[in-house]
């Protein structure tokens, strides 16, 4: 089978390729996991850096990147369900800890759903503080320092 071209685009808020983002995580996080559309779109993406996987012209993955004084938060990742468990998410998360390196912030946190903390132990994250709900789902932060 050939190889899809796969690039990561670092999409500006409102482009096409952030709204194509959007998609993704509507279908992903409140079509697939119930998250409401408040609680999805919090306010912060104008704020936030969104990078997309794109495959044959088509967004397949996603994720955003806050820049806090203290750290830079990395959020709203998801891949397309049929292609999950394929690395594609791995090769995002690289990039997006490379983007992040690259403005000199050695320090990442973020928030694990509990059925992911283990995917981002791979990268060295280990899990802090208590349990919490959040839009509905159990999670945990996890933290790279
Ligand atoms: C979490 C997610 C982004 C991972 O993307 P992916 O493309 O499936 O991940 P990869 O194929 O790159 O997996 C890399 C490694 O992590 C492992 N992994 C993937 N998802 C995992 C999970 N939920 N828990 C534990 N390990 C996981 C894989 O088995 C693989 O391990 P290996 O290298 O030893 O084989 C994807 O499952 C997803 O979109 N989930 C739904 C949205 C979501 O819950 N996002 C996270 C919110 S915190």
């Amino acid at each position: 089978m050939a190889e899809l071209a796969e690039q990561h685009i670092i999409a500006p808020y409102d482009s096409s390729w952030y709204h194509q983002g959007c998609a993704l995580r509507r279908e992903v996080f409140m079509d697939e996991q119930g998250v409401s559309l408040e609680d999805e779109f919090d306010g912060k993406d104008p704020d936030a850096s969104h990078i997309v996987t794109v495959q044959d012209g088509d967004v397949v993955a996603v994720l955003r990147i806050l820049c806090l004084p203290e750290h830079a938060k990395i959020g709203r990742f998801a891949v397309k369900k049929t292609l999950r468990q394929q690395g594609i998410g791995s090769r995002l998360f690289h990039t997006a800890l490379s983007f992040i390196a690259r403005k000199g912030q050695p320090n990442v946190m973020l928030e694990a759903q509990l059925a992911s903390i283990g995917f981002y132990e791979h990268f060295g994250f280990e899990a802090y503080g208590a349990e919490y709900l959040d839009a509905g789902i159990l999670h945990r932060a996890m933290k790279n320092y």
